[in-house]
């Protein structure tokens, strides 16, 4: 990260426990102002927790803990609709469109009061989601509806986005180009991006946080991480010379 610049987030010793568990322990990290930071682990670690509890999703009953900023204002004790108003995206890991409506519809959806909808900006960078206005969302690919996910954070203005796992689960085609639109994404505003396939990391990913157990395991540059072998072995499970799949 640019010292002379200020982080984007910061999460601060964060815990959540849930049913009694205790799934987040103490979780400190900061996202920079520009660029990808990764949230990478294993399966299990604590990374959709991190998100949710960044978001105010953490499950009924759930106990949170700890302090996430963006910028000056602390956004813990904030409800998740005025963290969204405020410029916080965020892409869940299950896309959670409305498979019974129309792509236009889930777009409209999407529009937030007082906020003029890009839909120039998201057409550009996803044309099928124009061409494909009338269709149902639930007879959408798999990468039809990610992308539809990703576009309908995009029509508002966002200072953060949060993306969990956006290529889970895609043909190897689609994850490249799910790749290629994060990375023009990423041109304009900053990205917190949880990612398990190894090669869209090293084309993504300027900063990474590596959990384990539910604790920070390692932060710093991606490069470097991606260089060691045999630390992203042990702490992802994989070797990082191993794109699973081209992207
Ligand atoms: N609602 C929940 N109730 C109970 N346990 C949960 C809940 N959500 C997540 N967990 C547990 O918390 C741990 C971390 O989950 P998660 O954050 O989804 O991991 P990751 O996204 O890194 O794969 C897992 O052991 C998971 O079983
Ligand atoms: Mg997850």
């Amino acid at each position: 990260m640019n010292a002379s610049s200020e982080p984007v987030l910061s999460v601060e010793d964060l815990s959540v426990r849930i049913a009694g568990l205790h799934i987040l322990q103490g979780v400190s990290f900061e996202v920079a102002p520009t660029g990808v930071t990764v949230l990478l682990g294993r399966n299990g670690v604590g990374k959709t927790t991190t998100l949710r509890a960044i978001v105010g999703l953490t499950p009924r009953g759930g106990e949170v803990r700890g302090s996430v900023r963006m910028g000056a204002r602390s956004l813990l004790a904030r409800p998740t609709h005025r963290l969204v108003r405020d410029g916080l995206g965020y892409v869940p890991e299950d896309r959670c469109v409305f498979a019974a409506l129309t792509v236009a519809e889930n777009l409209r959806l999407a529009e937030r009061r007082g906020v003029t909808p890009a839909y120039d900006k998201v057409f550009a960078l996803f044309p099928e989601l124009e061409r494909r206005g009338r269709q149902r969302a639930g007879s959408l690919s798999g990468g039809q509806q990610q992308m539809l996910a990703i576009g309908r954070v995009l029509l508002n203005d966002n200072r953060l986005l949060l993306v969990d796992e956006p290529t889970k689960g895609l043909a190897p085609k689609v994850v490249t180009e799910v790749a290629e639109v994060l990375e023009r994404v990423a041109e304009s505003v900053p990205v917190l991006l949880v990612e398990q396939n190894l090669a869209v990391v090293r084309r993504l990913a300027t900063d990474a946080v590596v959990l384990s157990a539910g604790q920070v395991a390692w932060t710093g540059d991606a490069r470097e991480l991606l260089l060691e072998t045999a630390l992203t072995k042990s702490l992802l499970g994989v070797g990082s010379g191993s794109g699973e799949v081209h992207a």
